[in-house]
């Protein structure tokens, strides 16, 4: 990276942002006429629309001063070709790979991955038809109807979220559950409305190693068991999807029921591979391939689009202008789309676990804040709940809006109610309201002048509030594999900038390394002693209300 041009950059940007003050995006919007057409972008069907940013044609052009300075296409070819990007795991980072055209190859550390790729998706799609056919039998000789995940973090967000989301293309006659949190309730409210003669358990874990999944794991084939009564049954139920194959076998899956992928997925980028074999089980695989197609519609937009039609540049040149230049600590994930649930926490671990660094790929700290705090709920919900902070709070909460043209579900006009909505709300906070026009308003109510004057600061809106819309025709499995492959390389592009390592995870090893100490001194009669005040108070505290009766 060449220094002096990458902090030019910053610097030109920070002049940039001084020269801000005052400018309102009403009179953007009033001065230039073609200000949608200039700010928006296509791909297929689905539009971008970021003209409601804080932002003019020197901003985007200086915004891509700074990525070319980042050397963001270097970077960009470094990831797909294979090199290892993952400095501090010493590995490539492919899971665009798993979404390639079938005839590609690809050469990592001396081997053409697209080889094993192809393998394994043959192998979930024949397991798929055996499943969906009704030749894969329960240990009763019944067909499968329940799918249980159990897995957490990238090996649940992803396919929970899929799942829910294409609900309306769901195979009739298969259910899918995801079980992912070690609390023994969420497995057990799970297998309470199952049977275990019509169960498989998918088990996901990209190291085999997690305490939360092999406890979960474990119980459940205790389970299986209690009404199996029969060992040979574990093989009927159970399957394995994971980079570790001694630990599968260890745990006692058939290898011939283990899916594998491998160390150059990471964790949160992997439902593309053979941990959305859920996804296939519950979608069948014609539509696991339509969203793998989607996916890699986004890989090849973001590699041939020029950086300044280019979705995932903009969104992630964005998100740095906000968050280094105006002090944005958070990013509202604003689904107009109930299927979409879950895309708010799915992004909060694909952002925040890449992004959530401070010290560069080369060990220092960082010069610059890092990822935002990745918050979100449905549309119209959120409205009715924390959107006040966003209109008329004191920070700066830049917004993805995402809705669909068509529901799956029409019911009178509900749908155009909530297209309504999603676009009323960018509206309100792009314009928001002037004194002079609160007074108007509260005049024609009839209020009186001291009513009016008493009211009117607490009914203005500065507007002048940024937001992206990402509006498609429908959301079905191709529309979907481009939304998540957008966010994945808007993460990646944010990372180059910053020049972090978005592909690793350490900070999220301590508080394991302390949990397993934690266990036998909970289950201990000695008190513990061993930590500070506080965690030995809580501990003791509690093991003294677990003897009460
Ligand atoms: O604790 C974080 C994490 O390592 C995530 O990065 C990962 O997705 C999750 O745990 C689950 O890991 P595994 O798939 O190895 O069980």
């Amino acid at each position: 990276m060449k220094r002096p041009e990458l902090d030019a950059a910053w610097q030109a940007l920070r002049a940039h942002r001084k020269e801000w003050k005052g400018l309102h995006l009403r009179e953007l919007f009033r001065a230039d006429k073609r200000r949608f057409e200039r700010f928006s972008l296509r791909l297929n069907d689905l539009l971008l629309d970021y003209s409601k940013n804080l932002i003019t044609q020197d901003t985007v052009r200086l915004l891509l001063r700074l990525a070319k300075a980042a050397e963001l296409k270097e970077a960009r070819a470094a990831m797909f070709s294979g090199r290892h990007i993952n400095v501090t795991e010493d590995r490539a980072v492919l899971h665009t790979a798993l979404r390639a055209p079938a005839e590609l190859s690809l050469m990592v550390d001396g081997r053409n991955v697209m080889i094993d790729v192809r393998r394994v998706l043959k192998q979930m799609a024949a397991f798929v038809d055996k499943v969906h056919q009704g030749r894969w039998k329960g240990y009763s000789g019944q067909p499968i109807r329940d799918i249980v995940n159990i897995g957490i973090g990238g090996s649940d967000l992803g396919p929970a979220m899929v799942c829910q989301a294409l609900t309306p293309y769901a195979r009739p006659g298969i259910n899918a559950h995801f079980v992912s949190n070690v609390d023994p309730t969420h497995l057990t409210e799970t297998l309470k409305r199952l049977s275990p003669d019509t169960t498989l358990f998918v088990v996901a874990s990209k190291t085999f190693t997690t305490q939360e999944t092999l406890a979960n794991a474990a119980a459940a084939r205790a389970w299986l068991l209690q009404h199996a009564k029969d060992g040979r049954a574990v093989a009927r139920h159970f399957v394995a999807v994971s980079t570790n194959r001694e630990a599968v076998v260890n745990f006692g899956i058939d290898p011939d029921n283990m899916f594998e992928f491998w160390d150059w997925v990471g964790g949160r980028y992997s439902l593309w591979s053979a941990i959305g074999l859920p996804i296939a089980l519950y979608l069948g695989m014609e539509h696991f391939d339509e969203l793998l197609a989607g996916a890699h519609d986004m890989d090849q937009h973001f590699l041939s689009a020029p950086l300044a039609a280019n979705m995932p540049v903009i969104l992630g040149l964005l998100g740095i202008w906000y968050i280094d230049f105006w002090d944005a600590q958070t990013h509202a994930v604003l689904p107009y789309d109930q299927y979409l649930a879950r895309l708010p926490a799915y992004l909060q671990q694909l952002d925040m676990e890449s992004n959530g660094k401070s010290v560069t790929r080369d060990g220092r700290p960082v010069k610059h804040a890092t990822g935002p705090i990745v918050f979100g709920e449905p549309g119209t919900n959120g409205q009715h709940a924390f959107y006040q902070l966003i209109h008329q709070g004191t920070r700066l909460v830049p917004c993805d809006f995402l809705i669909a043209a068509e529901s799956h579900n029409p019911l009178d006009d509900q749908h155009e109610m909530l297209l309504a909505n999603c676009f009323a709300q960018s509206e309100a906070l792009m314009r928001g309201k002037t004194a002079a026009e609160v007074r108007a308003e509260l005049k024609a109510q009839g209020l009186t002048k001291k009513e009016i004057a008493r009211l009117l600061p607490h009914r203005v809106f500065p507007g002048n509030r940024p937001s992206n819309t990402l509006l498609y025709h429908r959301l079905n499995p191709r529309t979907l594999g481009r939304l998540i492959a957008l966010y994945e390389h808007k993460v990646f592009v944010q990372s180059v900038i910053w020049d972090i390592n978005a592909f690793d995870q350490w900070g999220v090893e301590l508080g394991k390394q302390l949990a397993r100490s934690i266990l036998p001194e909970l289950k201990s009669s000695e008190p513990a002693r061993g930590h500070d005040a506080s965690t030995n108070g809580l501990i003791n505290y509690c093991k003294g209300l677990r003897e009460e009766p």
